[in-house]
């Protein structure tokens, strides 16, 4: 699509990872001191994990919406806003990010395929609500009285959200950019062969080689507050 002008046929998926705001100041996870060398994955991001030491995972995502509260989006948050806006067609930005560096750029839909920060979750009932700054082992959910509030966020074995939403976007796209992600951790991972299947052009914008490059068309490298913006530029004209 690059050096042809924009058109309301082009339908734009987006596919974010924690590399787009890691120039926010928030760490990755598989990058060298990232968030799963200091944090074991099974201990905080699994239901077993809650299930085992419940305070220690509320302690572990406080922190995150924490920091996440103090993180403001950078320019490829802003660009990614900017091409959401100014495209003639559908663009559909799907993260994989629990904060809202998307939202505070302005994007809008924003669809979190692993959940936000933001949300409280009754592990009981499904109710859901505005999370807390910080969340209590224990904490009751508003609907239904039960102990069993949690962050709202989809941990190893459980299922991501809105996927017949992604799945029917992929499948219409012309364009599938992946934007800082490793490709590690499935369906996201995915992503890339559904839309390429559809048709649509596959591009990889990241810091390093993702362990699925081969299946993008196109890889672009560099930091995404230099790479991103450059893309949208490209893109809109
Ligand atoms: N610009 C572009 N890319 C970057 C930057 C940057 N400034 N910094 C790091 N990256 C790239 C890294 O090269 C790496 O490939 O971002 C990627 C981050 O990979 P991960 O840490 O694995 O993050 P992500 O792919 O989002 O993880 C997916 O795994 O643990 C789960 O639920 C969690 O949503 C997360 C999922």
């Amino acid at each position: 699509m690059t050096g042809q002008p924009p058109s309301p046929a082009d339908h734009i998926v987006i596919l974010t990872g924690a590399g787009v705001s890691a120039e926010s100041g928030l760490g990755t996870f598989r990058d060298k001191g990232g968030l799963w060398e200091e944090y074991p994955v099974e201990q905080v991001a699994t239901p077993e994990g809650f299930a085992a030491d419940p305070a220690l995972v509320q302690r572990f995502y406080n922190m995150r919406r924490a920091h996440a509260a103090e993180a403001q989006p950078n320019d490829a948050h802003h660009a990614l806003a900017l091409l959401q806006r100014d495209h003639p067609g559908r663009v559909t930005l799907i993260t994989q990010n629990v904060d809202a560096l998307h939202e505070a750029a302005g994007s809008d839909p924003v669809i979190h395929m692993h959940g936000a920060l933001a949300g409280a979750l009754c592990a009981t009932c499904d109710h859901r609500w505005s999370a807390p700054q910080e969340m209590r082992a224990g904490e009751v959910c508003p609907a239904c009285a039960a102990p069993t509030a949690r962050p709202d966020i989809v941990w190893f074995g459980e299922m991501p959200y809105h996927m017949e939403e992604i799945i029917g976007a992929l499948s219409q796209a012309t364009l599938f950019a992946a934007i800082g992600t490793s490709g590690q951790v499935y369906p996201a991972a995915g992503f890339v062969q559904i839309a390429a299947e559809a048709g649509a052009h596959c591009v990889e914008i990241n810091l390093d080689a993702s362990a699925t490059v081969s299946d993008f068309d196109t890889a672009i490298r560099g930091p995404a507050t230099e790479t991103v913006p450059a893309w949208v530029d490209g893109l809109l004209g």
